[in-house]
């Protein structure tokens, strides 16, 4: 069996990942692609594949993408149609240790706008001693865009704090507790009680440019906005609008259109808006080389894989 293994970062470790699938698969011939490698290839593990890597390798059984998110690989293919051959299954990380990170991402600015630690860092600037009343628990509805692997396990920890939580999906879910909303026709009736609005969704025609004016105009007045999913389903300018006119009171940041973020970009300097660098969850490489490899044994024994992607749907 061959593996090819691509990543374009040049800080990526990736002798560290082909080491780890070799010692999981003995009988495998793992090798770090480069371009002019047309040899064999049973599977692949990308982050973003260059059309060279992967067309034309109609006899490769799987595409591993080295992240939850397959957007950077599908638009690659919209760019250039053919860097994936065609009917191969392309298979996504399912959590692969992204979902604790996520909630303690999301637990922590959540409780950070529920303290009210955004206003006393203000009170603090002007030297002022000012308290204030707390937020109601029950009146401080936490909405969550997306109940799939990483929401659903966001949700589950924000529970734990006794939060009002909704959620929004394509499909509609049973969780205890939590109010189910889905599809575009009840997108309105989640947004109206929504105090905090998580963000993630994968990136997909669907969801793109979904944060924008209209929807910030339909939650809570004085709202927060914490987007951990993709840059480009946030429109940057609405956000700033919304905060001038009121309708949001502060968003925390994981990513955006344009990775870095540029330092002329107006978000740096906001003193509303907290931003990290695409930080919110890092594949973890030793739980992910466990998930690929067991993967690629169902594969081998002509079971399906998990996180096969849904070429229709974009996720
Ligand atoms: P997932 O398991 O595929 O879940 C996706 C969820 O979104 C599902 O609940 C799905 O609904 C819902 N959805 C998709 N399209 C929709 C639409 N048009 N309308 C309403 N709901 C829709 O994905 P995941 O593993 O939770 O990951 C989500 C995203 O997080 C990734 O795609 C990636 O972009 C992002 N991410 C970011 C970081 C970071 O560090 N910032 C790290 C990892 C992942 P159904 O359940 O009904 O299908
Ligand atoms: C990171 O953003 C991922 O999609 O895994």
């Amino acid at each position: 069996m061959n593996i090819i293994f691509f990543h374009p970062a040049s800080h990526f470790n990736s002798d560290k990942w082909i080491q780890g699938i070799q010692t999981r698969l003995p009988e495998a011939n793992v090798r770090q692609w480069v371009s002019g490698d047309n040899a064999p290839a049973d599977y692949a593990l990308v982050w973003l594949p260059s059309y060279e890597m992967l067309a034309n390798r109609q006899d490769i059984k799987g595409i591993f993408s080295l992240g939850a998110g397959v957007d950077a690989i599908l638009n690659q293919e919209l760019e250039n149609p053919g860097t994936l051959p065609e009917a191969i299954p392309l298979i996504r990380l399912e959590d692969a240790g992204m979902a604790r990170q996520m909630q303690e991402y999301v637990v922590s600015s959540v409780l950070y706008y529920f303290r009210r630690m955004d206003e006393y860092k203000q009170y603090q600037e002007q030297r002022l001693w000012h308290p204030m009343p707390p937020y109601n628990r029950k009146e401080f509805v936490i909405g969550v865009l997306g109940a799939g692997v990483l929401g659903r396990s966001v949700i589950e920890k924000l529970r734990e704090f006794d939060f009002s939580v909704r959620c929004w999906s394509r499909t509609p879910k049973q969780i205890d507790h939590v109010e189910s909303f889905y599809g575009k026709a009840q997108l309105g009736d989640f947004l109206s009680e929504c105090k905090v609005l998580i963000n993630i969704l994968p990136d997909t025609p669907e969801t793109r440019g979904l944060l924008n004016l209209s929807l910030f105009q339909q939650v809570k007045p004085g709202s927060y906005v914490i987007n951990i999913a993709r840059g480009a389903q946030l429109v940057e300018q609405d956000l700033l609008i919304a905060i001038d006119k009121g309708y949001v009171a502060g968003a925390t940041l994981d990513v955006f259109v344009e990775e870095p973020l540029s330092n002329l970009h107006p978000f740096w300097t906001h003193p509303r808006i907290n931003i990290t660098p695409h930080i919110a969850a890092k594949t973890m490489p030793d739980e992910a080389m466990d998930i690929i490899c067991e993967n690629i044994r169902r594969i081998e024994k002509g079971e399906s894989p998990s996180g096969l992607v849904d070429m229709t749907l974009g996720y």
